[in-house]
This record gives C-alpha cells, structure tokens and sequence, in this order.
C-alpha cells in the first residue's frame, strides 16, 4: 500500500536554517509534515510556508502555496520579493511574548540613556565619585512612532511608569488615555516637543527613511533615538552628522541597513550609539510556534489565520 500523502510546511529560517523551527512546531502539532526546502521532493504538496528571508524567486516555485507565515512580527522581507504569488496572503506573528520583551529593551535603553549609566561606568578606572546631582524624572517625553502591537504595550508601559509618551500611528486612534496623533500634521508636533523618538514602524515606502535630519532637527537638540523598527528606516549618515553637531546625542540601534553590521561600519567604535545585534525582541520558537499551528489548523480548517497582513498598507 502507498504512504499517505498530505500536504508540506516549508520551514526556512535564514541563520539557523529553519530545523529548530520544525523542532517547535513539532511540540504543538507532533504529527506535522514540516521541511526544510532540501527536504522537499515534491513542491506541489507545499500549502504553507514559514519563513524568514526566504531567497527571492523561492516562493514561486510553489504552485499550491496558500500561505507565506513570517516567522517574525515584520513582513518587508517577504514583500521585498517582487517575484513572489502575489495573491497568496501573508500572516505575520502577534505574540504577547514579543511585546513584553520589545518593551523590556526599549525602557532599558531610555533609562542607561537618561540616567547616564555611561557615564558612571567610564568614571570607574579613574575611580571617580562624581559630586550628587538628581535627575529629573519629568525630563522625558517619549514618542513612539508606531502604535500597533508592539508600540502599544510600549506606550502602556512607559505610562506605567510615569514616562510621558505619546504615540503616532497611520490612522487615528485612542489609547488608554495616551496621546495619539497621526499624519504627517501629527508627527511634527509631536517631534517639537519629544527629547526621545522610538521607531516601532513597519518598514513600508511610507516609512523608510523617516528617522532623517528633517526629523531630527525638528525635536529638542540633544535627544536619543532608538530604532528598535527596521534599519531601512534610518538614513545612517544623517544620524552620524546630527550626532556631531549635538543635535542629537545618542541612539539605541537594534536593527540596519546591513545586517550583520560591517566589521568596518563607523557604527561599531562610536560610544554614542548604543548598538545590539538585532535582538530586542526576538521571536520566542515555542510561543511564536503555537501561532504558526494555530494559523495552520486554521487554514486546513478554511478558517482566516490570524495577524494577516494587508498588502495594500504594506504592513
Ligand atoms: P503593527 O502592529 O503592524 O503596528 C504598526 C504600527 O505602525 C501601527 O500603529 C501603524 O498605524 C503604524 N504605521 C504604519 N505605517 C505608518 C505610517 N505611514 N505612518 C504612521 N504610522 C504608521 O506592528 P508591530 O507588531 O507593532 O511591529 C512593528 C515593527 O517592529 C515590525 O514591522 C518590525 O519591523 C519591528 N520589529 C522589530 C523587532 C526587533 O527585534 N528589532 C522585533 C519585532 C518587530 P495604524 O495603527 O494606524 O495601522
Ligand atoms: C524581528 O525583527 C521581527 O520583525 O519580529
């Protein structure tokens, strides 16, 4: 008798190859058909696939493909592919997991920033014990340019603990009491008045490049920025030139233009940017895996998955 065949999970994860993805998934659904491309001797049986970065061309070579599921919140890298079946939809992940831990990063970075934890760490070879001085726990006011999943828990946050933020968003909206605007009108007010810009956007036309020197000079010289969004939506050199003239004084960069960071990019020896490998809220394998079998259930169900992008907004 023939084996049963059924329909494939394309797993493919750019770094670590995508078989610990297939681990994870396997934990929620055990009796799975997950691959890795290699793995795959017949592309027709493929309904879904769960990527990050998958090489351009790739998606099109599965006729019987019903979903592209990004293995992270952030969709470019597969809207990137101009080759791809354009009407197969894409979900992208929403996990609670993500939030709290964005968030983690993001008011670690504000606080060594306005408490200047920098500082006190290059006082200890000199063994300097600086004179007392308070800071002002009402100096802060922090925008957060995209109010979605992740912006929001942020924004909640930050109010929690007495921050003043306010956030900026594509469409109007009204957040626990937090100040939201929206549109180009919008953001410049807001800018005016805020000493700390997060980027939380996605990475669409609309948005890359946004983090410039037009937005820079419009906030209050010496503020931080931290782009916790996409590299793309940081033009690099502006920064470097706001940096030098004081304009702005520091940034928490997680994410850039080219990842990983150039071994001779001016980025790595500049103590004013404080730099991390694109890790302030990596995807959780088995909380983000319990999404992607969700989401296939529900397909195979003829059920809409959850966190579906709009391709018409690009996010
Ligand atoms: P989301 O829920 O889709 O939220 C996106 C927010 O951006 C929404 O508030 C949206 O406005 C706003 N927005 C989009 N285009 C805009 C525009 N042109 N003008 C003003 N606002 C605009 O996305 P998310 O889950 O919060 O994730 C955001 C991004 O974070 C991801 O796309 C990814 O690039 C990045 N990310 C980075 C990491 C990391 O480790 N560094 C981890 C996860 C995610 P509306 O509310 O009006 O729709
Ligand atoms: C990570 O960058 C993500 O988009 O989840």
């Amino acid at each position: 008798m023939a084996a049963a065949v059924g329909p494939i999970v394309l797993v493919h994860s750019e770094g670590d190859g995508g078989e610990p993805w297939i681990e994870a998934l396997k934990a929620e659904m055990p009796g799975i058909d997950a691959r890795v491309p290699a793995a795959i001797d017949d592309r027709s049986r493929v309904d879904i696939a769960i990527t990050w970065q998958l090489p351009h061309g790739q998606y099109a070579t599965y006729p019987n493909l019903a979903l592209i599921q990004s293995i992270c919140a952030g969709v470019d890298h597969v809207l990137e592919d101009h080759e791809r079946p354009v009407h197969v939809p894409i979900a992208r992940v929403v996990d609670p997991f993500m939030g709290r831990a964005m968030t983690h990063h993001i008011v670690l970075q504000i606080l060594r920033w306005h408490r200047q934890l920098d500082r006190f760490e290059g006082n200890r070879p000199e063994r300097i014990w600086p004179p007392s001085f308070a800071f002002d726990a009402d100096a802060l006011q922090v925008a957060v340019l995209g109010l979605g999943h992740l912006g929001t828990h942020l924004a909640r946050a930050l109010q929690a603990l007495g921050i003043a933020v306010a956030g900026w968003s594509r469409s109007p909206k009204s957040v626990d009491g937090i100040e939201v605007s929206h549109g180009a009108d919008g953001l410049d007010g807001l800018l005016r008045r805020s000493n700390v810009v997060v980027c939380l956007l996605p990475l669409t036309t609309e948005t890359e490049g946004i983090l410039s020197a037009e937005t820079f000079a419009k906030m209050p010289p010496g503020g931080l920025i931290v782009n916790v969004g996409r590299g793309g939506h940081l033009v690099e050199s502006d920064l470097l030139s706001a940096l030098d003239t004081g304009q702005v004084s520091a940034a928490a960069l997680d994410v850039f233009q080219a990842e990983p960071l150039p071994a001779d990019h001016p980025f790595w020896d500049d103590r004013r940017i404080y730099l991390t490998p694109h890790i302030a809220s990596e995807v959780n394998k088995a909380t983000a895996a319990r999404v992607f079998a969700d989401n296939i259930a529900r397909l195979r169900l003829g059920e809409p998955p959850t966190g579906l992008v709009d391709l018409n907004r690009g996010y």
